[in-house]
């Protein structure tokens, strides 16, 4: 179901309950299938798996919703956008498939254990197409990451040639750099990176400790 948007409804963000997320899953997901092009039916496979990141340590999710500017928004407003995240774990499958990636992308042990003790996992960050590309990502992105308490923000993103698509230009731009790059998740045989970013989200982005392999040859 695609939400009707009418070009008079102003998209506000907001924060989600775990009981908003619950009561809307249908609707998010239905957001997600349309921003990521996935075939319809995907969103039964993913609905239990959403479901349980709710009750993860660390959970926060916003969405936006289409407000009428001649009413006040309400938690019946139409979403046109979801996103959320949580606190990063060790028996987290995700959280071993980067652990694994980083040490085969020539990060050292030590460095891979820094990384990744303390880091919030952006995990889903999807706009309705019909609402793109006026700025909700990132101001949902920003809300998400505000007053975080983990050191690094990370997320993993479809490679795309050039990085040639909103999601790179948007994670770039807040200042987002390489972690692992053309890494293959387990049962998934498409390229993704992994990009992380020191947090808060204030601070001057700068690029992670760099894995071994790329570190510049000391002067002669
Ligand atoms: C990636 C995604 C979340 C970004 O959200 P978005 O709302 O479309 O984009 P942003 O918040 O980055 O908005 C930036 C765009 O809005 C425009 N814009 C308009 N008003 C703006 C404002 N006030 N502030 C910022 N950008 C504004 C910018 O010009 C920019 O356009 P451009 O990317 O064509 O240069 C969204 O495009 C999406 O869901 N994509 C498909 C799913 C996906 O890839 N998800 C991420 C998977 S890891």
């Amino acid at each position: 179901m695609d939400p009707a948007i009418n070009p008079a409804d102003t998209p506000v963000v907001v924060d989600l309950s775990a009981a908003d997320v619950r009561a809307r899953l249908r609707e998010a997901l239905a957001i997600y299938v349309a921003a990521m092009e996935y075939p319809r039916g995907t969103e039964h496979h993913r609905a239990p798996m959403w479901a349980e990141h709710i009750s993860r340590p660390g959970w926060r999710a916003v969405g936006a919703i289409l407000a009428d500017p001649n009413s006040h928004a309400n938690r019946d407003s139409p979403l046109v956008a979801v996103a959320y995240g949580y606190r990063g774990a060790p028996h987290q499958w995700w959280h071993q498939q980067v652990h694994d990636g980083m040490r085969r992308f020539g990060w050292t042990e030590e460095a891979t254990l820094a990384m990744l003790s303390s880091y919030f996992e952006l995990t889903e960050l999807h706009v309705h197409p019909a609402a793109q590309g006026h700025g909700l990502g990132e101001a949902m992105l920003r809300r998400l990451l505000d007053d975080r308490t983990e050191r690094t923000a990370l997320l993993s993103t479809p490679e795309v040639d050039g990085e040639s698509n909103r999601a790179w230009r948007l994670y770039r731009r807040l200042g987002f750099t390489d972690v692992v790059r053309q890494f293959t998740f387990t049962g998934d045989s498409r390229p993704f990176a992994v990009l992380g970013r020191p947090l808060p989200l204030h601070l001057a982005a700068r690029t992670l400790r760099t894995p071994l392999t790329t570190d510049p040859a000391p002067p002669l």
